[in-house]
């Protein structure tokens, strides 16, 4: 009976201990009536509406979440970590504008912070799903900009007949029309593109199977598209070096703080790394044994944007030379040529030796000869006297023949 008495005690003392907890941290009370209307195509107001029965003391301040998305999450939680898909807005006021666009619906979620209540937490949230387009009339956007010039392409998904495309950012407020249309390709003409610093917006709209359609997008600013010209490449030998130089053409738009120069080049067939330098000049030692082919890319920096050139096309200079040549020529070309015009040359010999080394007339006969001569001595005296000295010199050493002057 007493244990009894006990444990119904406590039970009620804890309960009541429970009952005071929550009411400790009690939560505020959702807001009403959110409702959304687009201002522009770009442009989202969202209203709503204080909590009912709110203390009149107690003043809050909203947080209004927005996700690219229209699936809310079941239980959204704010301050909590999000994925990047979210932003978060902290307002003051019932009402909240948003520059956004509608590609993947939205979910928006709003929820009421206390900034001066005793003991309150955050409201649940109160959410509003937006669908998207119920269709896209494009796919696969890309952009190029260059000198004023931003050139749009995508792939039509059907055949829209009046199909228009706008831009928009927050920057310079009109929704603009772009009128340089083809199909696939508009190209904006805009002196302002240059210094754009927020994102861009764009608008395809149409009348899709009877319907008007709207489709906006949020792309980065202009200068995260720059494409360059191809740049044309030269090289230069300077005694021990060359020199790589790119003819720049059209990279007076921006800062040259905002141009870097990807040098790439292989030199007797390897491949050297590259090299992305700020100056448009580059130089390398020269192998003169080596050939060198080179090229550049004109990437535009991050410190500005982001963008690059095509490849300039490939050039060469000097020529591949085996170093050793010299060498080998000395050690196997050399003795070979010899040794080849000695076995020519030996061939010959043996050949045509009688040619080369024609037989001695024999002595008899020349003794013969000169018996003759001296017959005719007569008849021309000097002569004679030549011939007589001629044969004793040349047979003196094999004979004794004694002649003598007339
Ligand atoms: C707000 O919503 C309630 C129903 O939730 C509705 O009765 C009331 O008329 C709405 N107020 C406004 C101003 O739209
Ligand atoms: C498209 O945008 C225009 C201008 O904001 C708006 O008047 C129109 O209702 C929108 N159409 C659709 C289908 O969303
Ligand atoms: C949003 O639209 C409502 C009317 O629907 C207007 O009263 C309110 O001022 C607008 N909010 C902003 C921030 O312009
Ligand atoms: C809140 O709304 C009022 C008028 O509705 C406006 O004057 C004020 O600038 C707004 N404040 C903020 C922070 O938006
Ligand atoms: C909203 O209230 C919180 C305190 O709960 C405060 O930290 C925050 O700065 C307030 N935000 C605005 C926009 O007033
Ligand atoms: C979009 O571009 C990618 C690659 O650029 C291509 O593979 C794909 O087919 C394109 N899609 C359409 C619908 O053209
Ligand atoms: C939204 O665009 C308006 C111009 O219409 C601009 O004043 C405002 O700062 C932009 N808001 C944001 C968050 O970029
Ligand atoms: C497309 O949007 C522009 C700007 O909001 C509007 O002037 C034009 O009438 C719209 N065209 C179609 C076909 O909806
Ligand atoms: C750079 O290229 C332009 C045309 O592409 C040419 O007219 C000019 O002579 C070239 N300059 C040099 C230094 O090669
Ligand atoms: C430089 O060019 C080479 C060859 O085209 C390329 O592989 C490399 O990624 C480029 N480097 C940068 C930083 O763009």
């Amino acid at each position: 009976m007493f244990r009894v008495w006990d444990i119904s005690l406590m039970i009620c003392f804890s309960v009541s201990l429970m009952f005071v907890g929550v009411e400790g941290i009690s939560e505020l009370p959702p807001p009403r009536n959110l409702t959304f209307k687009w201002e522009t195509p770009f442009t989202l107001n969202l209203t709503w509406e204080k909590p009912k029965d709110l203390d009149p003391d107690c003043k809050v301040n909203y947080t209004v979440d927005v996700r690219h998305s229209q699936d809310c999450p079941v239980k959204a939680k704010p301050d909590m970590q999000r994925d990047k898909n979210s932003q978060i807005r902290r307002v003051q006021n019932t009402t909240c504008k948003l520059n956004i666009s509608n590609e993947n619906g939205l979910c928006i979620s709003v929820t009421v912070n206390p900034e001066n209540c005793e003991n309150k937490d955050h409201s649940p949230s109160l959410d509003i799903s937006i669908p998207p387009p119920t269709v896209m009339l494009v796919k696969n956007r890309s952009y190029e900009y260059s000198h004023n010039r931003l050139k749009c392409t995508w792939s039509p998904i059907d055949v829209v007949q009046d199909l228009g495309f706008y831009y928009w950012s927050p920057q310079k407020d009109t929704v603009i029309k772009c009128n340089d249309m083809k199909i696939g390709e508009c190209v904006i003409h805009d002196t302002l593109l240059k210094d754009i610093t927020t994102s861009m917006f764009y608008l395809f709209n149409g009348t899709y199977q009877g319907k008007p359609v709207n489709n906006t997008f949020m792309d980065e600013r202009p200068a995260q598209y720059v494409k360059l010209n191809k740049p044309q490449l030269t090289i230069q030998r300077d005694g021990q070096n060359l020199h790589f130089q790119t003819n720049i053409s059209d990279l007076d738009e921006f800062g040259p703080q905002c141009y870097k120069y990807n040098y790439t080049y292989s030199m007797c067939d390897k491949i050297a790394p590259g090299k992305v330098i700020e100056d448009s000049k580059y130089e390398v030692d020269y192998d003169s044994d080596c050939m060198y082919r080179a090229r550049v890319q004109i990437i535009f920096s991050d410190k500005c944007g982001a963008g690059k050139s095509d490849l300039s096309d490939e050039v060469e200079y000097g020529e591949n030379r085996d170093p050793n040549l010299p060498a080998l020529l000395a050690v196997i070309i050399i003795p070979l040529i010899v040794s080849c015009c000695l076995i020519v040359s030996l061939v010959l010999l043996r050949r045509h030796k009688d040619i080369i080394f024609p037989k001695i007339p024999e002595p008899t006969l020349i003794f013969k000869d000169m018996l003759i001569n001296n017959i005719r001595i007569p008849e021309n005296p000097r002569v004679n006297c030549a011939a007589n000295y001629h044969l004793l010199v040349s047979q003196s050493e094999n004979f004794q023949i004694h002649t003598f002057p007339h």
